[in-house]
């Protein structure tokens, strides 16, 4: 075990180092300098992927906010719709599936059992293929699905799920491309541009690496804590959802994730000095909606942590802590960076309290059975 850790007090940091390679792992041969593979998603993707004309994402967990990212970028890029569900709540509804609808279900392990019930019940619905994004490649989910798409992030060990998560992240952006290109919706110097956004991934990944020793500072700050509440936008507001839930699985203080926009429908009632506000707000379209979101907060004396870039102007005071990334990218891997912070603060909190970080109570890494 302390061997394979190595260096790691634990496998979630371990994980959470991996990344970068993971990522570029996840991308290799499937890019080259300046365009996105056709085989990528197996020899007669390139057509099937041009008679699409919605998607459906099913997933479970960290996996589910990696699907809720996608729809974003599938929507931006290719202009296709795009829904995203919880398995649990798929399988049991009877989903109306319009003709030449897409499938993907992601997981990391293959084997979820709400996840792989989906992708069962999915194949008496007409869709045009089902597409497993999946880590396992002998997993049942592999083997069920018409196409593969495999993330490389190689065995996970730590429950809560981080290099998984961000190669999911690499793998989907893929897929946006493709249908993006497959649409027509994308010149060759928007597909190099892409391209070349992707394949910096792993370096900004390390760079947001390097905040370490302040965060694992910061999260002093949330040990004695009960609640937190994360604020995103956009496409940051299921990362913000994911940070909640790695605080949640591993340190046990009450997380959730709000899209900032509902902040006044109701968690603004909360907010006093003992609910710490973290929020996610680069500098996109959104970062001025995000910032009056939360001078409201702030008005109302919460704490607030910052994560954000150069660029934003956040400026730090007693009750305003600012984490500038270095590296911010675009909007297809912003998430996955902004997600690093996120992972090492849940983390620091986890090890500041003392919990079994890697195998945190009553969670399983798999859950294979309903
Ligand atoms: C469990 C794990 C999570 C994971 C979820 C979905 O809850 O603890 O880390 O996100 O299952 O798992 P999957 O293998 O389908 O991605």
């Amino acid at each position: 075990d302390a061997v394979e850790r190595g260096e790691y007090r634990h496998y979630m940091l371990k994980e959470i180092h991996e990344q970068p390679n993971a990522v570029a792992e996840t991308l290799e041969e499937r890019v080259t300098h300046d365009h996105l593979l056709a085989a990528a998603f197996g020899p007669d993707a390139e057509r099937l992927l041009a008679e699409v004309e919605g998607v459906h994402i099913i997933a479970c967990g960290t996996s589910y906010h990696a699907g809720m990212i996608a729809r974003y970028q599938i929507e931006q890029l290719a202009g296709l719709p795009c829904n995203v569900e919880i398995a649990s709540e798929y399988r049991y509804r009877d989903p109306v599936v319009p003709e030449r609808h897409l499938f993907v279900c992601i997981s990391q392990s293959g084997e979820t059992a709400d996840t792989l019930a989906a992708l069962r019940l999915a194949g008496e619905k007409g869709y045009l293929a089902r597409l497993a994004i999946c880590n396992v490649p002998e997993s049942s989910m592999v083997r069920e699905s018409d196409l593969v798409l495999m993330t490389r992030a190689g065995p996970e060990i730590g429950v809560a799920s981080t290099k998984a998560f961000t190669t999911q992240l690499s793998a989907l952006a893929l897929l946006a491309l493709a249908l993006g290109k497959a649409h027509g919706r994308l010149d060759a110097e928007a597909e190099a541009n892409a391209v070349a956004e992707l394949r910096a991934l792993p370096t900004a990944i390390e760079a947001a690496l390097e905040l370490d020793g302040p965060i694992e500072k910061l999260a002093e700050h949330l040990v004695h804590r009960h609640h937190a509440l994360f604020l995103g936008r956009g496409v940051h507001y299921p990362v913000a959802m994911e940070g909640a839930l790695k605080l949640k699985e591993i340190s046990y203080i009450h997380a959730e994730a709000y899209a900032a926009g509902e902040l006044k429908h109701g968690p603004l009632a909360l907010v006093d000095e003992d609910m710490p506000i973290i929020a996610v707000a680069p500098s996109d379209a959104l970062l001025e909606k995000i910032r009056s979101n939360l001078e409201e907060v702030r008005a109302r004396g919460g704490e607030l942590i910052v994560f954000s870039d150069a660029e934003s102007g956040f400026l730090p005071d007693e009750r305003t802590h600012v984490i500038a990334l270095p590296r911010a990218g675009g909007p297809l891997t912003a998430p996955a960076i902004f997600t690093i912070p996120l992972q090492l603060l849940a983390y620091h909190v986890a090890v500041h309290k003392g919990t079994d970080v890697d195998k945190p109570r009553n969670l399983a890494k798999s859950v294979t059975v309903e």
